[in-house]
Protein backbone atom coordinates (compact mmCIF):
# COMPACT_ATOMS: atom_id res chain seq x y z
CA UNK A 1 0.00 0.00 0.00
CA UNK A 2 1.00 3.49 -0.42
CA UNK A 3 2.41 5.34 2.91
CA UNK A 4 0.97 8.19 3.78
CA UNK A 5 2.89 10.69 5.90
CA UNK A 6 1.45 10.77 10.00
CA UNK A 7 0.24 14.39 10.49
CA UNK A 8 -0.57 14.86 14.24
CA UNK A 9 -1.34 18.33 13.11
CA UNK A 10 1.14 20.96 12.05
CA UNK A 11 3.52 17.49 12.87
CA UNK A 12 4.47 15.66 10.00
CA UNK A 13 6.05 12.22 10.22
CA UNK A 14 7.75 10.71 7.10
CA UNK A 15 6.78 7.28 8.01
CA UNK A 16 3.52 6.20 10.34
CA UNK A 17 5.65 4.55 12.97
CA UNK A 18 6.03 6.36 16.53
CA UNK A 19 8.82 4.46 18.97
CA UNK A 20 6.72 3.75 22.07
CA UNK A 21 8.38 5.61 25.46
CA UNK A 22 10.71 2.67 27.40
CA UNK A 23 11.55 2.96 30.95
CA UNK A 24 13.80 3.12 32.93
CA UNK A 25 16.52 4.14 30.40
CA UNK A 26 15.59 2.20 27.81
CA UNK A 27 14.84 4.83 24.87
CA UNK A 28 16.49 8.42 25.75
CA UNK A 29 18.03 10.63 23.11
CA UNK A 30 20.15 8.28 21.77
CA UNK A 31 17.05 5.66 20.34
CA UNK A 32 14.44 8.51 20.33
CA UNK A 33 17.20 10.82 17.74
CA UNK A 34 17.40 8.01 15.81
CA UNK A 35 14.03 6.89 15.12
CA UNK A 36 13.17 10.73 13.75
CA UNK A 37 15.87 10.09 12.09
CA UNK A 38 15.18 7.22 10.04
CA UNK A 39 11.65 8.93 9.23
CA UNK A 40 9.84 8.07 12.46
CA UNK A 41 8.85 10.00 15.87
CA UNK A 42 11.11 8.96 18.27
CA UNK A 43 10.32 9.10 22.42
CA UNK A 44 12.28 9.26 25.28
CA UNK A 45 10.83 8.03 28.59
CA UNK A 46 10.48 10.07 31.07
CA UNK A 47 10.73 7.25 34.10
CA UNK A 48 13.18 7.56 36.31
CA UNK A 49 15.65 8.77 33.55
CA UNK A 50 18.26 10.93 35.84
CA UNK A 51 19.65 7.01 36.99
CA UNK A 52 23.22 7.83 35.24
CA UNK A 53 22.99 11.44 37.18
CA UNK A 54 25.59 11.96 40.06
CA UNK A 55 22.84 12.74 42.77
CA UNK A 56 20.10 10.59 41.96
CA UNK A 57 20.32 8.26 45.04
CA UNK A 58 19.95 11.56 47.47
CA UNK A 59 18.07 13.82 44.86
CA UNK A 60 16.06 11.63 42.46
CA UNK A 61 13.12 14.34 40.81
CA UNK A 62 15.57 16.60 40.62
CA UNK A 63 18.32 14.58 38.86
CA UNK A 64 15.47 13.14 36.71
CA UNK A 65 14.07 16.71 35.46
CA UNK A 66 17.76 17.34 35.09
CA UNK A 67 18.28 14.41 32.89
CA UNK A 68 15.19 15.19 31.47
CA UNK A 69 16.04 18.02 29.86
CA UNK A 70 19.41 17.72 29.17
CA UNK A 71 17.84 13.99 26.60
CA UNK A 72 15.46 16.65 25.12
CA UNK A 73 18.12 19.13 24.08
CA UNK A 74 20.42 16.28 23.11
CA UNK A 75 17.65 14.46 20.43
CA UNK A 76 16.77 17.81 19.06
CA UNK A 77 20.15 18.71 17.98
CA UNK A 78 20.59 15.54 16.78
CA UNK A 79 17.42 15.47 14.80
CA UNK A 80 18.21 18.99 13.52
CA UNK A 81 15.06 19.79 15.55
CA UNK A 82 12.78 17.02 13.94
CA UNK A 83 10.06 15.83 16.44
CA UNK A 84 10.71 14.59 19.62
CA UNK A 85 8.34 13.25 22.34
CA UNK A 86 8.46 12.34 25.90
CA UNK A 87 6.08 9.50 27.23
CA UNK A 88 5.45 10.48 31.15
CA UNK A 89 2.80 7.89 33.05
CA UNK A 90 0.06 9.57 35.08
CA UNK A 91 1.26 6.95 38.00
CA UNK A 92 4.57 8.97 38.23
CA UNK A 93 5.25 11.10 41.43
CA UNK A 94 5.54 14.90 40.51
CA UNK A 95 3.86 14.35 37.22
CA UNK A 96 3.60 17.88 36.37
CA UNK A 97 7.00 18.50 37.17
CA UNK A 98 7.94 16.39 34.13
CA UNK A 99 5.42 17.75 32.08
CA UNK A 100 6.58 21.24 32.48
CA UNK A 101 10.56 20.03 32.01
CA UNK A 102 9.42 18.34 28.75
CA UNK A 103 7.81 21.54 27.79
CA UNK A 104 10.13 24.27 28.41
CA UNK A 105 12.64 22.24 26.54
CA UNK A 106 10.43 22.28 23.93
CA UNK A 107 9.17 19.01 23.51
CA UNK A 108 6.89 18.32 20.31
CA UNK A 109 4.20 15.70 21.96
CA UNK A 110 3.48 14.19 25.06
CA UNK A 111 2.01 10.45 25.31
CA UNK A 112 1.06 9.86 28.74
CA UNK A 113 -0.62 6.77 30.23
CA UNK A 114 -0.73 4.25 32.85
CA UNK A 115 -3.54 5.86 34.52
CA UNK A 116 -5.77 8.73 32.88
CA UNK A 117 -4.30 12.11 31.72
CA UNK A 118 -6.94 14.27 33.06
CA UNK A 119 -5.14 17.02 34.26
CA UNK A 120 -2.69 17.13 31.17
CA UNK A 121 -4.59 19.78 29.13
CA UNK A 122 -4.78 22.38 32.12
CA UNK A 123 -0.68 21.81 32.82
CA UNK A 124 -0.09 22.17 28.74
CA UNK A 125 -2.50 24.84 28.62
CA UNK A 126 -1.10 27.81 26.06
CA UNK A 127 1.83 26.01 25.07
CA UNK A 128 2.66 24.51 21.61
CA UNK A 129 2.74 21.13 22.19
CA UNK A 130 0.44 17.88 21.29
CA UNK A 131 -1.28 15.92 23.57
CA UNK A 132 -2.08 12.26 23.56
CA UNK A 133 -3.27 10.25 25.71
CA UNK A 134 -3.16 5.80 25.85
CA UNK A 135 -5.93 4.03 26.12
CA UNK A 136 -6.67 0.56 26.40
CA UNK A 137 -10.67 0.61 25.96
CA UNK A 138 -13.05 2.04 24.12
CA UNK A 139 -14.88 3.08 27.52
CA UNK A 140 -11.64 4.78 28.38
CA UNK A 141 -11.14 6.64 24.98
CA UNK A 142 -14.66 8.04 25.80
CA UNK A 143 -13.79 9.02 28.78
CA UNK A 144 -11.34 10.99 28.45
CA UNK A 145 -12.21 12.40 25.22
CA UNK A 146 -15.46 13.50 27.61
CA UNK A 147 -13.29 14.96 30.10
CA UNK A 148 -10.62 17.11 28.25
CA UNK A 149 -14.16 18.37 25.89
CA UNK A 150 -16.01 19.16 29.04
CA UNK A 151 -13.43 20.60 31.09
CA UNK A 152 -10.95 22.20 28.75
CA UNK A 153 -12.68 22.50 25.61
CA UNK A 154 -10.08 20.33 23.67
CA UNK A 155 -9.81 17.27 22.16
CA UNK A 156 -6.53 15.70 21.68
CA UNK A 157 -4.03 15.85 19.47
CA UNK A 158 -4.06 11.96 18.73
CA UNK A 159 -4.73 8.80 20.45
CA UNK A 160 -2.60 5.75 21.25
CA UNK A 161 -4.62 2.63 21.43
CA UNK A 162 -2.80 0.04 23.36
CA UNK A 163 -3.21 -3.78 23.28
CA UNK A 164 -2.43 -6.58 25.60
CA UNK A 165 0.42 -7.65 23.58
CA UNK A 166 2.63 -4.80 24.71
CA UNK A 167 5.56 -4.65 26.72
CA UNK A 168 5.76 -2.85 30.49
CA UNK A 169 2.91 -2.09 32.23
CA UNK A 170 -0.57 -3.02 30.43
CA UNK A 171 -3.64 -1.77 31.19
CA UNK A 172 -5.81 -4.83 31.21
CA UNK A 173 -6.10 -7.62 34.64
CA UNK A 174 -4.33 -10.80 33.62
CA UNK A 175 -7.09 -12.56 33.53
CA UNK A 176 -8.80 -9.81 30.59
CA UNK A 177 -5.44 -10.28 28.62
CA UNK A 178 -6.64 -13.25 26.41
CA UNK A 179 -10.23 -11.61 25.87
CA UNK A 180 -8.72 -8.18 25.06
CA UNK A 181 -6.52 -9.90 22.50
CA UNK A 182 -9.31 -11.15 20.21
CA UNK A 183 -11.31 -8.22 20.34
CA UNK A 184 -7.96 -5.48 20.07
CA UNK A 185 -8.22 -5.01 16.36
CA UNK A 186 -12.13 -4.02 16.55
CA UNK A 187 -10.77 -1.75 19.79
CA UNK A 188 -8.99 0.48 17.29
CA UNK A 189 -12.01 0.27 15.07
CA UNK A 190 -14.19 1.61 17.48
CA UNK A 191 -11.79 4.28 18.67
CA UNK A 192 -11.33 5.74 14.87
CA UNK A 193 -15.17 5.65 14.91
CA UNK A 194 -15.65 7.35 18.09
CA UNK A 195 -13.32 10.10 17.40
CA UNK A 196 -14.99 11.05 14.46
CA UNK A 197 -17.92 13.23 16.77
CA UNK A 198 -14.59 15.27 18.07
CA UNK A 199 -13.11 15.88 14.96
CA UNK A 200 -15.79 17.67 13.87
CA UNK A 201 -16.53 19.57 16.92
CA UNK A 202 -12.99 21.04 17.06
CA UNK A 203 -12.33 20.62 13.32
CA UNK A 204 -9.30 18.77 13.32
CA UNK A 205 -8.21 15.48 12.62
CA UNK A 206 -7.44 13.19 15.54
CA UNK A 207 -4.79 10.41 14.36
CA UNK A 208 -5.57 6.97 15.93
CA UNK A 209 -2.49 5.26 16.94
CA UNK A 210 -2.38 1.69 17.40
CA UNK A 211 0.35 -0.33 19.80
CA UNK A 212 1.14 -3.65 21.32
CA UNK A 213 2.63 -6.83 19.31
CA UNK A 214 2.67 -4.64 16.06
CA UNK A 215 5.88 -6.88 14.55
CA UNK A 216 5.74 -6.30 10.88
CA UNK A 217 5.33 -3.86 8.18
CA UNK A 218 2.47 -6.27 7.01
CA UNK A 219 1.04 -5.66 10.47
CA UNK A 220 0.96 -1.88 10.42
CA UNK A 221 -0.68 -2.27 6.94
CA UNK A 222 -2.75 -4.09 8.67
CA UNK A 223 -3.70 -1.18 11.45
CA UNK A 224 -3.53 1.46 8.48
CA UNK A 225 -6.30 -0.64 6.50
CA UNK A 226 -8.38 -0.97 9.32
CA UNK A 227 -8.21 3.22 9.90
CA UNK A 228 -5.85 3.94 12.60
CA UNK A 229 -3.03 6.73 11.10
CA UNK A 230 0.12 4.79 12.58
CA UNK A 231 1.70 2.44 15.18
CA UNK A 232 3.52 2.49 18.23
CA UNK A 233 6.41 -0.06 18.20
CA UNK A 234 8.92 -0.40 21.64
CA UNK A 235 9.75 -4.06 21.60
CA UNK A 236 11.33 -4.11 17.88
CA UNK A 237 13.39 -1.06 18.66
CA UNK A 238 15.30 -2.62 21.39
CA UNK A 239 17.16 -4.94 19.79
CA UNK A 240 19.00 -1.98 18.00
CA UNK A 241 22.60 -0.80 18.00
CA UNK A 242 21.23 2.73 18.80
CA UNK A 243 18.79 2.15 22.09
CA UNK A 244 19.86 3.11 25.08
CA UNK A 245 19.79 -0.32 26.77
CA UNK A 246 22.94 -1.85 27.76
CA UNK A 247 24.21 -5.01 25.35
CA UNK A 248 22.60 -7.75 28.08
CA UNK A 249 19.23 -6.10 28.01
CA UNK A 250 19.28 -6.34 24.37
CA UNK A 251 20.96 -10.06 23.88
CA UNK A 252 18.32 -11.30 26.48
CA UNK A 253 16.17 -9.90 23.88
CA UNK A 254 17.70 -11.84 21.37
CA UNK A 255 17.83 -15.54 23.61
CA UNK A 256 14.11 -15.11 24.19
CA UNK A 257 11.75 -17.95 23.45
CA UNK A 258 7.86 -17.82 23.75
CA UNK A 259 8.24 -19.65 26.86
CA UNK A 260 10.36 -17.15 28.60
CA UNK A 261 7.69 -14.38 28.71
CA UNK A 262 5.42 -14.45 31.42
CA UNK A 263 3.02 -11.79 32.86
CA UNK A 264 3.95 -10.29 36.45
CA UNK A 265 2.96 -8.53 38.98
CA UNK A 266 4.03 -4.63 39.37
CA UNK A 267 4.43 -2.56 42.50
CA UNK A 268 2.07 0.06 40.30
CA UNK A 269 -0.64 -2.41 40.65
CA UNK A 270 -0.85 -3.58 37.27
CA UNK A 271 0.50 -6.75 35.24
CA UNK A 272 3.25 -6.43 33.49
CA UNK A 273 5.30 -8.44 31.05
CA UNK A 274 8.67 -9.39 31.28
CA UNK A 275 11.16 -12.52 30.83
CA UNK A 276 11.13 -14.71 33.09
CA UNK A 277 14.25 -14.60 34.76
CA UNK A 278 16.27 -15.33 38.13
CA UNK A 279 14.91 -12.25 39.01
CA UNK A 280 11.45 -13.04 38.54
CA UNK A 281 11.59 -16.10 40.39
CA UNK A 282 13.36 -14.12 43.26
CA UNK A 283 10.15 -11.83 43.45
CA UNK A 284 7.49 -14.84 43.20
CA UNK A 285 9.37 -16.46 46.24
CA UNK A 286 9.57 -13.11 48.26
CA UNK A 287 13.12 -13.47 48.01
CA UNK A 288 13.49 -9.53 47.13
CA UNK A 289 14.67 -6.65 50.15
CA UNK A 290 13.29 -2.99 49.16
CA UNK A 291 16.37 -1.41 50.73
CA UNK A 292 15.51 2.22 49.72
CA UNK A 293 12.12 3.97 48.33
CA UNK A 294 12.62 6.46 45.44
CA UNK A 295 9.03 7.75 45.91
CA UNK A 296 8.60 7.06 41.94
CA UNK A 297 5.13 5.75 41.22
CA UNK A 298 1.94 6.92 43.43
CA UNK A 299 0.15 3.29 43.99
CA UNK A 300 3.49 1.72 45.52
CA UNK A 301 3.48 1.54 49.08
CA UNK A 302 7.00 1.07 50.21
CA UNK A 303 5.74 -1.13 53.33
CA UNK A 304 4.44 -3.72 51.07
CA UNK A 305 5.64 -3.88 47.59
CA UNK A 306 7.17 -7.26 46.80
CA UNK A 307 10.06 -5.65 45.10
CA UNK A 308 11.17 -1.95 43.95
CA UNK A 309 10.55 -1.04 40.66
CA UNK A 310 13.08 1.57 40.08
CA UNK A 311 16.33 -0.60 41.28
CA UNK A 312 14.44 -3.62 39.21
CA UNK A 313 14.41 -1.62 36.07
CA UNK A 314 17.76 -0.24 36.77
CA UNK A 315 19.68 -3.69 37.31
CA UNK A 316 18.37 -4.62 34.00
CA UNK A 317 18.74 -1.93 31.83
CA UNK A 318 22.32 -1.39 33.52
CA UNK A 319 23.18 -5.23 32.51
CA UNK A 320 23.01 -6.49 35.83
CA UNK A 321 19.93 -8.75 34.20
CA UNK A 322 20.01 -11.26 37.46
CA UNK A 323 18.84 -8.70 39.68
CA UNK A 324 16.73 -7.02 37.38
CA UNK A 325 13.20 -6.93 35.53
CA UNK A 326 13.14 -6.94 31.91
CA UNK A 327 10.29 -5.35 30.65
CA UNK A 328 9.38 -6.59 26.77
CA UNK A 329 6.41 -7.34 24.28
CA UNK A 330 4.30 -10.03 23.19
CA UNK A 331 6.71 -10.92 20.09
CA UNK A 332 9.55 -10.79 21.98
CA UNK A 333 11.05 -13.88 20.96
CA UNK A 334 10.55 -12.81 17.28
CA UNK A 335 13.62 -11.11 17.46
CA UNK A 336 16.54 -12.83 16.06
CA UNK A 337 19.14 -10.20 15.96
CA UNK A 338 19.98 -6.89 16.68
CA UNK A 339 20.06 -4.28 14.10
CA UNK A 340 20.20 -0.58 13.01
CA UNK A 341 17.47 1.84 13.53
CA UNK A 342 18.11 3.01 9.70
CA UNK A 343 17.96 -1.08 8.76
CA UNK A 344 14.96 -1.77 10.66
CA UNK A 345 12.89 1.08 9.49
CA UNK A 346 13.59 0.77 5.99
CA UNK A 347 12.51 -2.48 6.31
CA UNK A 348 9.23 -1.65 7.58
CA UNK A 349 9.11 0.61 5.20
CA UNK A 350 9.38 -1.56 2.39
CA UNK A 351 7.20 -4.23 4.17
CA UNK A 352 4.23 -2.00 4.39
CA UNK A 353 4.71 -1.26 0.32
CA UNK A 354 4.62 -4.87 -0.80
CA UNK A 355 0.96 -4.73 1.54
C1 LIG B 1 11.14 -2.29 27.89
C2 LIG B 1 9.83 -1.57 27.79
C3 LIG B 1 9.58 -0.47 28.61
C4 LIG B 1 8.39 0.24 28.50
N1 LIG B 1 8.19 1.36 29.29
C5 LIG B 1 7.08 2.11 29.14
C6 LIG B 1 6.92 3.31 29.90
O1 LIG B 1 7.77 3.72 30.68
N2 LIG B 1 5.75 4.01 29.72
C7 LIG B 1 4.77 3.59 28.85
O2 LIG B 1 3.73 4.25 28.74
N3 LIG B 1 4.93 2.47 28.10
C8 LIG B 1 6.05 1.74 28.23
N4 LIG B 1 6.22 0.61 27.44
C9 LIG B 1 5.21 0.31 26.38
C10 LIG B 1 5.65 0.82 25.00
O3 LIG B 1 5.79 2.21 24.98
C11 LIG B 1 4.73 0.39 23.84
O4 LIG B 1 3.53 1.07 23.80
C12 LIG B 1 4.43 -1.10 23.76
O5 LIG B 1 5.45 -1.87 24.26
C13 LIG B 1 4.15 -1.45 22.31
O6 LIG B 1 4.11 -2.83 22.11
P1 LIG B 1 5.36 -3.62 21.46
O7 LIG B 1 6.45 -3.55 22.45
O8 LIG B 1 4.80 -4.98 21.24
O9 LIG B 1 5.73 -2.94 20.16
C14 LIG B 1 7.40 -0.14 27.53
C15 LIG B 1 7.66 -1.24 26.71
C16 LIG B 1 8.86 -1.95 26.82
C17 LIG B 1 9.10 -3.12 25.89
Amino acid sequence: MDIKPLRIGNLVSRLPIIQGGMGVGVSLSKLASAVTNAGGIGIISSAQVGFKEDDFETNSLEANLRALKKHIKIAKEKCNNGIIGVNVMVATNGYAEYIKAAIESGIDLIISGAGMPTMLPKLAKGYDVKLAPIVSSLKAAKVILKLWDKHDNIAPDMIVVEGPKAGGHLGFKKDAIEEANESFDDTVKDIVDHVKEYEEKYSKKIPVIAAGGVFTGEDIAKYLKLGASGVQMATRFVATEECDASQAFKEAYVKATPNSVGIVKSPVGMPGRAILNPFVDKTLKGNVKVEKCYNCLIPCNPANTPYCITQALINSVKGDLDNGLIFCGENVSRIKEITTVKDLMNKLQSEIEAN
